[in-house]
């Protein structure tokens, strides 16, 4: 049975992740940080793991949880926005900034080395739910400054991941759900959850045609780092 481990499963994208993926018959391992999503979680099916991206504490028991374990998919889904307003002209302030970068950067830098080894060797993906926000050659306006940043890092991240594990056979996407209603992206957005999760998940079902190292969209479009 294929199996997936998704990280920040509660709501929005994560949890449709898992609802998807145990709907074909996956065995998935999801992250929630309060009681009431564990409950949710539990309820669907699935082994609910806690984590708070931004704990060491936990980062380091996900790794103990975890050992092995092996799973075809890891999605590198938690994140937040912050301010909606920050600009080139209105900078974040230092508590906001270390929120942001902390859940969307730090965390993921601190989980890679975690859940790498848990990765089917040859046959595993590593999924970062990044945002075209983050795209630098697209970048027409400095709306969401700071989740823009943010998210330039996790490119990063996924292509230095990919630079660093692609020798083991493992896979490294970056990938961009489209701009989807949930909590986040709010109900004025263009996607339903459904189909955006689907589309992603059809990208990281097919390593041929979307290679390792590379930033897609979720109806498999390439993006511009
Ligand atoms: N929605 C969009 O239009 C859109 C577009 C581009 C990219 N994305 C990206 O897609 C991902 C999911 O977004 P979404 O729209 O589903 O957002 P969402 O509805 O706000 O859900 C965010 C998820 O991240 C989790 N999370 C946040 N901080 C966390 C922390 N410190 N530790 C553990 N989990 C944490 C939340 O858990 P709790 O329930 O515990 O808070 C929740 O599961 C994000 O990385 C986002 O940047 C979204």
């Amino acid at each position: 049975m294929p199996g997936a481990l998704v990280l920040g499963a509660s709501r929005g994208i994560g949890f449709e992740f898992t609802r998807q993926y145990r709907d074909s018959g996956w065995q998935v391992h999801a992250t929630y940080r309060s009681e009431e999503h564990r409950l949710r979680l539990r309820d669907l099916g699935v082994h609910p793991l806690k984590l708070d991206v931004g704990s060491v504490e936990d980062v380091a028991g996900l790794g103990w949880q975890l050992d092995g374990e092996r799973f075809d998919v890891v999605v590198m889904n938690a994140g937040v926005f912050g301010p909606r307003d920050s600009s080139t002209q209105k900078p974040p302030d230092d508590p906001t900034f270390d929120l942001v970068m902390r859940t969307n950067v730090l965390a993921a830098m601190r989980l890679i080395p975690v859940v790498m080894p848990c990765l089917s060797a040859q046959r595993g993906t590593m999924a970062f739910i990044s945002s075209r926000m983050g795209s630098i050659s697209e970048a027409s306006s400095s709306y969401g400054l700071l989740y823009r940043v943010s998210k330039a890092s996790v490119n990063m991240l996924a292509k230095l991941a990919h630079v660093d594990y692609h020798a083991t056979g493992v896979r490294v996407l970056a990938l961009h759900p489209g701009w989807v209603r949930t909590d986040m992206g709010g109900p004025n957005a263009e996607v339903d959850v459904e189909t955006s999760v689907e589309g992603l998940r059809r990208v990281i079902a097919e390593p041929l045609a979307y290679p390792s190292g590379q930033f897609f969209d979720y109806r498999g479009t390439s993006l511009a780092w």
